[in-house]
């Protein structure tokens, strides 16, 4: 993935606010601002945007129009553009809309799954497997969510033993990388290292991508000890700190992607993407919401002087 200084990053940015964010918003922002939105997050220089979600409209009405705003982005070369699918139906229209991966999603936890997709955590990998197959077939990259990697909204505390169990599942369906989704925004350093601890025998560091939420303040320091003590190179984040999910009752959005590019180019990493620009592109979104984002970027109001890392 082209650096905007010439050289790969190492750290891969997931902006997921398109998805994740606007799917949680009460209000339905039109079809029009979510293009701007995706196209403005093209120009930040982040990895990948997963820029929808083809599920049930019934389920996520706030993204029923993702078919168009897949047909109207103008993508960036070099980007990857993702979108959710929970089933075969779901593949038909990823696969219409030409989306360059696809992301399965189970959990570790039953009633989370049962809320969430309507089956047992069993029931969905059986229900990814012909979906993980069709979509590898037609070239298209697969990864696996699973959620409530060390919370649950309705159970609380998730054994990382849960999600190895899961994760081997999704693994053997042949997903390309898995995404510890934080569901809840509960957990500290502490958490993610006994979940870390649990899973990292199970694949190669770059398989990772670490997707936190914000709720009690925690998503930055569970990202840096992640990248400092485990070698995770790739975060989902949202522009903002947009987001949560609707069948998370309480939880907030995600670890906001300004911020985390600011905490991890800061303590020395090379970071795809340009904080300015994201900042940027979450302010267009906040004048369409109407109300404030939570990013600490977009509140600084003085630019200080650049802080290296001290040695
Ligand atoms: P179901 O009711 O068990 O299944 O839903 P169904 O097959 O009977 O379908 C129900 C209705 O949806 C039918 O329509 C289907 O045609 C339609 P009706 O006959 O009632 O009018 N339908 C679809 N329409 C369009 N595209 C499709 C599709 N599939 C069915 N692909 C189902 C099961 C999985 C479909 C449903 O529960 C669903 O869509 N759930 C999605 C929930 C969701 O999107 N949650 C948020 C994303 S997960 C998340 O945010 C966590 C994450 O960020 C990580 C983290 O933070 O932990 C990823
Ligand atoms: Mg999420």
């Amino acid at each position: 993935m082209p650096h905007r200084h010439g050289h790969a990053a190492s750290i891969r940015i997931i902006e997921v606010g398109p998805r994740d964010g606007l799917q949680h918003e009460t209000a339905i922002v039109s079809t029009e601002a979510k293009v701007s939105f995706v196209n403005a997050l093209s120009r930040t220089g982040v990895t990948e945007i997963e820029a929808g979600s083809f599920v049930s409209p019934r389920a996520i009405p706030q993204l029923a129009d993702s078919d168009e705003v897949f047909q109207r982005i103008q993508r960036m070369p070099g980007v990857v553009y993702s979108a959710l699918v929970p089933n075969e139906r779901g593949l038909e229209r990823a696969r219409a809309a030409r989306v360059d991966k696809i992301s399965v999603f189970a959990a570790a936890s039953e009633t989370f799954s049962r809320r969430n997709i309507n089956c047992s955590i069993r029931e969905s990998v059986e229900r990814f497997k012909p979906v993980v197959s069709g979509a590898k077939r037609d070239g298209m990259a697969v990864r696996g969510y699973i959620s409530t990697a060390t919370h649950c909204p309705f159970e609380g505390p998730v054994r990382p033993s849960r999600v190895v169990e899961v994760m081997r599942q999704l693994l053997d369906l042949g997903v390309d990388e898995i995404s510890l989704g934080e569901t809840v925004g509960k957990a500290v350093p502490r958490h993610i290292r006994f979940l870390l601890d649990a899973v990292r025998p199970l694949t190669v560091p770059a398989a990772f991508s670490l997707h936190v939420h914000d709720t009690y303040g925690m998503a930055v320091a569970n990202v840096l000890i992640a990248w400092e003590e485990y070698g995770i190179e790739a975060f989902d984040t949202s522009a903002g700190g947009l987001g949560g999910c609707p069948y998370a009752p309480g939880a907030s959005g995600n670890a906001a992607t300004e911020d985390v590019i600011y905490a991890l180019k800061a303590s020395g990493a090379s970071v795809a993407g340009d904080e300015w620009m994201v900042v940027a592109a979450a302010k267009q979104m906040e004048g369409i919401l109407n109300h404030t984002l939570p990013s600490r970027l977009s509140r600084v109001s003085h630019i200080h002087p650049s802080c290296e890392p001290v040695p």
